[in-house]
């Protein structure tokens, strides 16, 4: 037994009942042969600082992720950003070091650039739209940017995607469009990196940007059929359509590794989640 054992970790944010972290980390924990437990917290919109403090205060409590609306709230808590977080400025992972001490990192970013390239979604020179600019948007964007790749951003609201631009213009290319713009451009991946299918609604944007050759990747998973974004890209002619659920076992083996030191089998742990939920 290794002092890595029975350690705690868990979930900060609002909502989190839908979240299928929990059970992601159980078919970690036993693949890798380390046993931890994972837990949700439903954290208050306004209360995310005692929350943070009262996890942390128990010595065996030494990680956590953190969802929305939090990544980027929970920087000015943090002691130290990996350099991942510090590119970002948004969070998704905690981890206590030195019994005190709290590091931010994002692992958003490598969560969606092994997804992409699993699905063969991403080529060299592609024109990406991300619609959307709040924590998740943050983490992925300079990830996308690799391989030449062109980011356009559209966001509901306007000023939050231009700050977003703004912020990674010296990363390379990355333009903010208008919603009356979009169907000026052609693009070959549409990533929905909104929030608005927790609330079973999706972006205001013209379907003239879909077509059956655009690749449409929602960041959000329903447990059964399609994401209300991808059902609309598969009725406006798109035919590669795919939810962030593998996203979602990549982004956590990331942190599964920053926490035990153990990067699990992405591959077999996406099989043992979707067996257990019986996609
Ligand atoms: N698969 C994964 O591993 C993974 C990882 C991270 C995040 N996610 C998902 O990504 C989504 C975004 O997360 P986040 O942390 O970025 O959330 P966030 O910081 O709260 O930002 C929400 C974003 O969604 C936009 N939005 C919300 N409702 C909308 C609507 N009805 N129409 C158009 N835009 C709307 C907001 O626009 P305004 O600025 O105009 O309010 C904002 O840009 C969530 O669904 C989350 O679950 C998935």
């Amino acid at each position: 037994m290794s002092n890595l054992q029975n350690r705690c970790f868990c979930l900060f944010g609002n909502p989190v009942s839908h979240s299928l972290s929990p059970v992601i980390h159980k078919i970690f924990s036993k693949q890798i042969n380390i046993k931890y437990f994972y837990s949700t917290i439903l954290t208050p919109k306004k209360s995310l600082s005692f929350f943070l403090k009262k996890f942390f205060s128990q010595e065996n409590n030494v990680g956590a992720n953190v969802t929305l609306p939090f990544k980027k709230s929970v920087i000015k808590y943090v002691d130290f950003l990996s350099d991942r977080a510090k590119i970002s400025e948004s969070i998704n992972t905690l981890k206590k070091i030195d019994k005190k001490f709290l590091v931010g990192d994002n692992t958003d970013g490598i969560g969606i650039l092994y997804d992409l390239k699993r699905l063969n979604f991403l080529k060299k020179n592609f024109n990406i739209l991300v619609i959307g600019a709040g924590g998740a948007s943050y983490g992925i964007i300079p990830y996308l940017m690799y391989n030449m790749n062109k980011v356009y951003v559209y966001n509901r609201t306007h000023y939050k995607s231009y700050l977003l631009v703004k912020k990674f213009s010296n990363v390379g290319e990355i333009f903010c469009l208008k919603k009356n713009e979009l169907k000026n451009y052609n693009f070959n991946l549409i990533i929905n990196a909104t929030s608005s299918g927790i609330y079973g609604q999706i972006p205001d944007i013209s379907s003239s940007i879909i077509s059956e050759n655009v690749y449409c990747y929602d960041l959000y998973f329903k447990k059964i059929g399609y994401t209300p974004f991808l059902q609309w890209c598969k009725k406006h002619g798109s035919l590669h359509v795919q939810d962030g659920i593998g996203m979602l076992v990549s982004q956590a083996a990331y942190s599964c590794l920053l926490w035990n030191k153990k990067l699990p089998n992405i591959e077999n742990s996406l099989k043992s989640l979707k067996n257990s939920i019986k996609i």
